[in-house]
């Protein structure tokens, strides 16, 4: 069975409804879903997964979050060359510009994207928590 970790920062609780939404998704095709909390994320930990979902809001200025979760990004990035990952977060008042600078540099990294990102105005609607669903179906 596959092993996926569901790797995230919340604020408020979208990204967070996002990523259980994930989780499901990963739970329903029928593979290993693992939340695992951003300070436990380490480089020696990614060997462990055979794939990750990464979420994080836009913050900043259309950047990641940067107490937590960039610091953790930044520490994992030399290893995704080859990773099959999924990308996901909520936005407030943007266009989603964080999440495509994201998107590319993941590429950049040579990380395999399992699937499209995912992004949502504020709290995920129905229609964006399926297709969260879909993203952690996609890893599985
Ligand atoms: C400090 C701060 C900076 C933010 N910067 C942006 C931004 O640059 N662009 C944007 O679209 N939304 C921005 N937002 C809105 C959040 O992305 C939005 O509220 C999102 O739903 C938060 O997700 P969360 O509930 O998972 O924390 C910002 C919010 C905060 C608190």
């Amino acid at each position: 069975m596959s092993k996926v970790a569901v790797v995230f920062w919340s604020g408020t609780g979208n990204t967070e409804a996002m990523a259980n939404a994930v989780v499901e998704g990963i739970k329903g095709a029928g593979a290993e879903a693992e939340i695992v909390a951003l300070s436990d994320f380490t480089y020696q930990k990614i060997d462990e997964y055979d794939a990750i979902a990464f979420g994080c809001p836009s913050m900043g200025a259309e950047q990641l979050e940067d107490s937590e979760f960039e610091p953790m990004f930044t520490a994992i990035e030399s290893k995704l060359a080859g990773k099959k990952i999924a990308l996901f977060g909520s936005y407030g008042w943007g266009d989603g510009e964080w999440m495509r600078n994201w998107n590319d540099q993941c590429i950049n990294d040579g990380a395999q994207m399992a699937c499209d990102f995912v992004i949502c105005n504020n709290t995920p609607d129905e229609a964006a928590l399926s297709e969260c669903k879909a993203l952690g179906a996609a890893l599985a």
